[in-house]
């Protein structure tokens, strides 16, 4: 294998799997390597070892992520404005805005709602197990997470579809599938300056518009609620705002789906792992946290290097985009013993599956380890056994990394 044979970029590597030996080949002859992009694009450096992402990840200062964005667009200086959310800010800007929502989303702010959770897992299982044979990721993975996500933000369950459905138009903006304008395939230039380049923004921020209708008459204790107060108070602009909305509901939302699809279908592929987590149900939250390791549903994320510095040996000049890639990591074998075996079992797993710490650590962790290991505790009881029931279909991304379709036989118990 060569370098030039590696193709990171195309959307279209992604479908028939993650390219996991491109990515072991890399992490032993070219741990932080030059990939060129397409025009307009300037190429990027690839990291793709643990150590290296957390050491990119940890010096915010030197690898930032407001000087260029997140992702592997590049973004002209308005564009940056106006697409700015606390994901693209550096400290001390990055604070204030992660500090509006952060109590609400800490451990013990979506503790609060695991009784609720555990309720809303039992509806949707009550629902779909009976139909024997169904879409695992439309009846159950893409439900949970949107309702849970309702109640954090305390919007009305009936609005869980809209907002699944701008969810698909936003993320998965390279698959034609699930978005009706597709990025590297359409001129998307009049949407240059919304987020995702996605024409979807504008429901989405007319949404946001009602809710804070609703609020301001009646100030309420819930996330949209601090949104509305910081705007009031000159925390938030306008832009801010919509960003702000934007940005929990599409990270509180795909992701957690990806994790629980992949989750049941490596559960599906090991199925004497499935039977130790159903006669060993107390070893569900480690095994969290290898479905966490495994699915990697956020592929990768971007900084940009401020001044001339170097990682592993090799400069990297001020300006260059850096990519940091979560899937690689995951299965560094330095850090994982036998990074291709699913392992319920494993301890550590200190993945980076969240990031690699530093202030743009999720968010949405404690949220999301949560309705993980509650589906997973309520539906492996239920479960007396599950096979495949056609064929498995992947996103076209190279920024997600999930499942369309997962479609399944159960008997349950
Ligand atoms: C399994 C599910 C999830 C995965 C894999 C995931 C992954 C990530 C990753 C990789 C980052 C960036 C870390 C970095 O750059 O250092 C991130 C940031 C973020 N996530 Fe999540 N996420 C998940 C669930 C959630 C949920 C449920 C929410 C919200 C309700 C959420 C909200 C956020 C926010 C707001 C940020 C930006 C944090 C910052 O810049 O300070 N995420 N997430």
């Amino acid at each position: 294998m060569q370098l030039t044979d590696i193709d990171l970029v195309d959307p279209d590597t992604y479908v028939g799997g993650i390219p996991f030996e491109w990515f072991e080949w890399l992490r032993h002859h070219a741990p932080v390597a030059w990939h060129p992009e397409p025009a307009p694009n300037r190429g990027f450096w690839s990291v793709v070892r643990y150590d290296d992402l957390v050491r990119v990840h940890m010096d915010w200062d030197r690898f930032s992520s407001e000087k260029g964005a997140v992702a592997l667009e590049e973004l002209d200086d308005e564009q940056l404005r106006v697409r700015q959310t606390m994901l693209e800010s550096d400290p001390p800007r990055h604070g204030e805005l992660r500090r509006i929502t952060s109590k609400r989303l800490s451990a013990r702010g979506v503790g609060r709602y695991e009784d609720w959770i555990r309720e809303v897992a039992r509806d949707v299982l009550d629902r779909a197990l009976p139909m024997g044979e169904f879409d695992f990721v439309a009846e159950i993975s893409r439900e949970l997470p949107i309702r849970f996500l309702c109640s954090i933000l305390s919007v009305p369950q009936e609005d869980a579809p809209a907002l699944i459905h701008w969810g698909d138009q936003m993320i998965a903006n390279q698959d034609p599938d699930l978005a009706a304008v597709v990025v590297d395939r359409e001129d998307t230039e009049a949407y240059r300056l919304l987020p995702f380049r996605s024409p979807t923004a504008y429901e989405v921020w007319a949404y946001a518009d009602r809710q804070r209708e609703l609020r301001l008459g009646t100030p309420s204790d819930d996330v949209i609620g601090a949104l509305v107060l910081a705007q009031s108070e000159g925390t938030l602009t306008e832009a801010d705002y919509h960003n702000y909305f934007s940005l929990l509901m599409i990270a509180g939302n795909e992701t957690t789906r990806h994790t629980i699809s992949s989750g049941m279908l490596a559960l599906l592929s090991h199925p004497e792992q499935l039977r130790h987590l159903q006669e060993h149900p107390d070893a569900i939250p480690t095994a969290t946290e290898e479905i966490l390791r495994w699915a990697t549903p956020v592929m990768h994320f971007r900084r940009t290097a401020t001044a001339d510095t170097e990682l592993a040996g090799v400069p990297i000049k001020e300006g260059d985009k850096v990519v940091t890639w979560y899937v690689s990591a995951n299965r560094d074998e330095t850090m994982f013993p036998e990074p291709n075996r699913f392992d319920v079992t494993r301890q550590p797993n200190e993945h980076v599956t969240f990031g690699g710490g530093g202030p743009h650590f999720c968010l949405g962790a404690h949220l999301a380890r949560l309705e993980t290991r509650i589906l997973f505790q309520e539906l492996l009881p239920r479960l007396r056994s599950i096979e495949l029931a056609g064929p498995v279909s992947r996103i076209r991304s190279n920024f997600v990394n999930g499942l369309k379709r997962l479609p399944v036989r159960i008997h349950a118990a």
